[in-house]
């Protein structure tokens, strides 16, 4: 039955749009609270349409499929960036949706993101819009070397290309198909951070203590939260976190990634509009995941606690750990990854192992930044994989 009370009564229907592993663990997390999940996801199988209470096979701008999500459901948030922000704006008609499809459309594009990150007053890597050729010929001498992304449907370093001329540009442009595009700075990175933060219907707001990010081949490979960040560099980016979920009037749960460069500027990278991969770890080190806070802000509960209670690390699980050396097919050995203390393993349950995909991920605590930092260590042993 539908409502339209807040809040949510358990047994409520809510509406997932996307079926990949964050509408999997939000499937997890809504029916711990009692809550039915219907995704919509247009293939057959996959990681949320298997554990959903309801599965509508449709494309994402299926009009029927959206009023037949619509009718079922109290409440519809995504778990897909690039899911059409028109399809959000259409189910708003005659359901709860969080977030909207308008601040949604905000950060599905890079150029007009980046726009308004800044107008937001917040930091970001010198950059210039590439629409054709011509914005090639005049981009500033500054911006190189720098990184030639799509304005839409990247991800994990996907369709984004480092040149370090003019030339190079341009031959990268024509690489990614002409579509327009940003040019950025490369910058001297000394790390990268991210926070997630939730707001919900009442303008309440609240972060996760910030993650220390790194990436493998453009892909997130490990992120630790162990309170050893600097204490300024947390305080700048958990305000700018805030003041962006302020001004796109974001209601549930998105991410902000940043750059901290070697002079400890902090810069902002790019917005999620989702819970996010940096964020996994809130799973077994908080009280309240930021999957349940997902849930609770559709459902119109009141934000839970984001304290972090030990230090955590959350390892990403490629589908490259089912190859051996000689691309033979193997199952990594989950039984030494468990016995490694303080281990928890969370597997997405994708059929298909393939280099670069994402097919789990390892929750590490420790008592302390030193033994956590040991467990990882083992860790990464276990399955082989290189220690940084
Ligand atoms: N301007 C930059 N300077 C230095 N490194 C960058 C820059 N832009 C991106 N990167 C690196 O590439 C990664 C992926 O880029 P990002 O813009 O976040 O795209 P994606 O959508 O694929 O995550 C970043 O996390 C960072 O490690
Ligand atoms: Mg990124």
């Amino acid at each position: 039955m539908k409502h339209t009370s807040l809040p949510l009564p358990p047994g409520a229907w809510l509406g997932m749009m996307g079926g990949g592993q964050l509408g999997r663990m939000f499937c997890h997390a809504a029916q711990a609270l009692g809550y039915q999940v219907a995704v919509l996801d247009p293939a057959q199988t996959s990681p949320a349409g298997v554990v959903a209470n309801r599965h509508i096979c449709a494309a994402y701008d299926d009009r029927d499929a959206l009023d037949q999500l619509a009718q079922l459901c109290s409440a519809v948030s995504t778990e897909f960036e690039n899911i059409p922000a028109e399809s959000l704006r259409y189910l708003a008609q005659s359901v709860r949706v969080c977030p909207a499809g308008d601040a949604v459309a905000m950060v599905q594009d890079r150029l007009v993101e980046k726009a308004f990150i800044g107008q937001a007053g917040v930091p970001l890597a010198p950059y210039a819009q590439v629409l054709g050729l011509d914005d090639l010929a005049q981009a500033s001498d500054a911006l190189f070397p720098g990184i030639l992304k799509s304005a839409r449907l990247g991800y994990d370093g996907k369709g984004q290309v480092r040149v370090t001329s003019r030339e190079q540009a341009h031959e990268a442009f024509i690489q990614l198909g002409s579509v327009p595009c940003v040019l950025e700075a490369l910058q001297a990175l000394d790390h990268e951070i991210s926070v997630v933060v939730v707001r919900d219907s009442q303008e309440q707001t609240a972060c996760y203590p910030a993650s220390r990010n790194a990436h493998r081949d453009g892909i997130l490979a490990l992120s630790v939260i162990d309170g050893l960040l600097d204490v300024d560099v947390v305080r700048q980016a958990t305000g700018y976190a805030e003041m962006l979920a302020r001004q796109l009037d974001y209601q549930g749960v998105m991410c902000v990634e940043f750059f901290v460069l070697q002079d400890a500027r902090v810069l902002a990278n790019e917005i999620a509009p989702r819970p996010h991969n940096s964020g996994h770890a809130t799973q077994d080190a908080c009280l309240v995941s930021q999957f349940e806070q997902q849930v609770r802000v559709m459902a119109g509960l009141p934000i839970g606690t984001t304290q972090v209670l030990c230090p955590v690390a959350m390892l990403n699980v490629l589908g490259d750990l089912w190859f051996d050396a000689q691309d033979r097919h193997c199952e990594p050995d989950w039984a030494g990854v468990l016995a490694v203390p303080g281990t928890r393993l969370h597997l997405y349950g994708k059929a298909q192992a393939r280099k670069g995909r994402k097919m789990g991920h390892i929750n590490i605590l420790g008592d302390d930044a030193a033994q956590l930092r040991q467990r990882v260590a083992e860790v990464e042993r276990v399955l082989g994989l290189p220690h940084d």
